[in-house]
This record gives C-alpha cells, structure tokens and sequence, in this order.
C-alpha cells in the first residue's frame, strides 16, 4: 500500500490535505494521525470492515477494543448511554487526554469494541485530530499507531517507522505533548468509576471533582494467566523493547555498584538529569538514555516511549531504568514502564 507523508503546520494552511485526510475516513481508509497523548491510527468507527483494517495493519488481537475519537463530548450521546457523571467528567477534562467506557449503542460495530457492550470514548485536545474528526464526519476509532507489541508512537518518525506501507497517510503534526496514552475510567454508578488506565488526568484530581475512584489492580499489578480482565488491553504484554529491561529500586550509588558488577558489555540506562554526570564519571561505555529532571513527571512522560525505542534501535544488551515513584503521573509511568520491563524489578 502506498502511504502518503503530509506534514501540518497550521490547520488554515492545511485544509486541503485535511479534508483529503477525511475523505480517506469516509472511504473507509486508515489515516494515522497526531493526538496530545500519542498517535492514533484512525477509521471510520462505525464501519466493521474499516475498523478490521486497524487491527489487521496493527497485527492486533479482535477481541482489543477501539477507543472512539469524538468532537465534542456531547457527541457521545450518539455511540453511548451517557450519564450525568459522563458529563460532570467532560466538562472538567473534555477535550483532553481521558477516555470514558460506557454502554454501547448498537451504531457502533462489535468488531471496534472488541465484542463488549461497552465502548471507550475520547475528546482529544489536539487541533489536528479534532479538525479531521469535524471533516470526517464519522467518530474515528484509533489505537496507538504502533504494531502491536511496540511502544506507543509519540512523533511522526515512530509512526513512519511501524506504518508505513500499512496505511494510506500518516499526518506528521510534530511531537505529542503529553507522551503516554489517555486515562481511562468505567463508569460503574452514579458516583463512581474504575481507573483501568492511568495517565495524565490522575485519581486525584478525579477525586477533587467528589468522584469515588476504584483502581483497578492490573494497574500496578501482574495478572495471573487466567484471570479475567477488565480492559482487554492490559492481559497483552505492552511497550515491550526488545532488549531485556529491568527496573533499578535504589538510590544512584548502589546503582552504580550493581551495573558495575554485570559482565555484560554494551548496557543502557535510563536516568534522571541529576544523575547523568555520575554516571559517566563512574561507569564508562555506559549509553545514557536523559529522562528529565527527576521531579519532572511530565518531561518524563513525553520522552519514555522516544527512549524505549531509540533503546530497541540501538547496539546495547541490555537496559535500565529508575522504578519510578507511584504519584501523579507518576504513576502512569509506573504502569508502562513496570509491563514493559514485564515486571521485572531490581531491588538494590
Ligand atoms: O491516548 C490514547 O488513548 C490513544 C490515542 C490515539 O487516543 N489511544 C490508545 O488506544 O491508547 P489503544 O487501543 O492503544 O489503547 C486503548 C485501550 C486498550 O487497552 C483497550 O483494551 C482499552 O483501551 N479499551 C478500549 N475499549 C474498551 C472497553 N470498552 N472497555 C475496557 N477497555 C477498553
Ligand atoms: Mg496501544
């Protein structure tokens, strides 16, 4: 498949190659697009062959529902049995990097969610997606733009790099601002939601809004084999790099001590700005993956998935990160980073 690469500056520069970016949609064509969180690969969510081409492209399992991308809040009316706690959420975090599972209706085909009678709704904040959303027409059902198994993409390059070939345009809209996927919250009752996914709208400022929130423990916690799960998505292994991954439990010198006593040649950490400059005074040949300052959870977040994947790309062995702490956004990056070194941690 040939795919075609546009790159958008403005969006009242770039109306044509917008509407031809819609008229893909409403064809039934896949168009990877930018979201604040992370790239999507979006298809009209209300046609089954086109939302069978999403997972085909992603070699991702059916039975991994779609997350569908909305305009405006309201717009959930039309896919969803809304409530008032729906709208109490929309109207402190919509438009913006959370996503809401409710009731389905039956306009929206089992095979985008997956075969559940609930869907997952998501307003993005990114004028580029909501911009191809309006155009569409249709609410757009979108995964991460990665092949399954890969961290999420986070600028044009990771998505040209997993996509290309596999979709009919990738618009390059420049890098994601947050970084990690959306939060994602059930709506169990009136008052009360589950967090299966964390991420930058955290529990507590859900809670400061008088919402009971439920965390599901697939959060911090590895599934047993046949336990049945509440997200689909979090029983496949994730963000996984390619190169054997560990999270270090320590302070920076029995860090230091610990890689020093690995016989292994060509190691990779990630590691806080603060102690970047130690590192290289004291371990030689180590490859320094910068992750932000270390009470900088934001910077953290938009530069993980860039890491684990320039990580994959590069010669080393084997891979390193601090455990990161569980608060906040924290623990967004808790939760992709614990899947992605398969809950492998290093107490030191
Ligand atoms: O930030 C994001 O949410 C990005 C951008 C593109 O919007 N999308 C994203 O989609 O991360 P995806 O498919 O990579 O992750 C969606 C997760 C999956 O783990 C899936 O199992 C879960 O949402 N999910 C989707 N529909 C669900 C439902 N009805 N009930 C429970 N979990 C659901
Ligand atoms: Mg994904």
């Amino acid at each position: 498949m040939n795919t075609d690469v546009i790159k958008i500056s403005s969006i009242e520069e770039s109306q044509r190659d917008l509407a031809k970016a819609a008229s893909i949609i409403k064809n039934g064509g896949l168009v990877a697009f930018p979201t604040e969180t992370v790239y999507g690969l979006g298809a009209d969510a209300t046609n089954p062959d086109a939302a069978a081409k999403i997972y085909a492209a992603k070699g991702r399992p059916s039975d991994n529902p779609l997350i569908i991308h909305i305009c405006e809040p309201n717009e959930a009316e039309r896919y969803t049995y809304t409530t008032a706690l729906y709208y109490k959420i929309a109207e402190h975090f919509m438009p913006g990097p959370i996503t809401v599972v409710m009731k389905s209706r039956s306009c929206i085909p089992g095979c985008t969610r997956g075969g559940l009678d609930t869907v997952a709704v998501r307003c993005p904040e990114n004028k580029i997606a909501r911009e191809l959303i309006r155009l569409s027409g249709v609410p757009i059902a979108a995964p991460s733009a990665n092949l399954s198994g890969s961290p999420s993409p986070t600028c044009a390059e990771h998505v040209i790099k997993d996509m290309l070939g596999r979709c009919d345009m990738i618009i390059d809209g420049g890098a994601c601002s947050v970084g990690l996927e959306s939060t994602i919250v059930r709506i169990d009752s009136d008052d009360t939601v589950t967090l299966l996914r964390p991420g930058k709208v955290t529990a507590a400022d859900l809670r400061s809004l008088g919402i009971n929130v439920l965390i599901s423990h697939a959060v911090t916690e590895e599934l047993g084999s046949d336990e049945r799960v509440e997200s689909p998505g979090m029983k496949y292994k994730h963000y996984a790099p390619k190169k054997p991954f560990y999270l270090l439990d320590g302070d920076i010198e029995s860090c230091v001590e610990f890689i020093k006593s690995k016989q292994e040649k060509n190691i990779g950490i990630i590691a806080y700005s603060e102690d970047v400059e130690y590192l290289k005074n004291n371990v030689p040949n180590l490859v320094i993956y910068e992750f932000g300052a270390k009470d900088n959870c934001e910077e953290q977040a938009q530069r993980l998935f860039d890491l684990l994947r320039r990580a994959d790309s590069e010669a080393i062995e084997l891979l390193y990160a601090p455990l990161p702490v569980v608060e906040g956004i924290g623990l967004a990056l808790y939760n992709r980073m614990i899947r992605a070194a398969a809950h492998n941690i290093i107490r030191l």
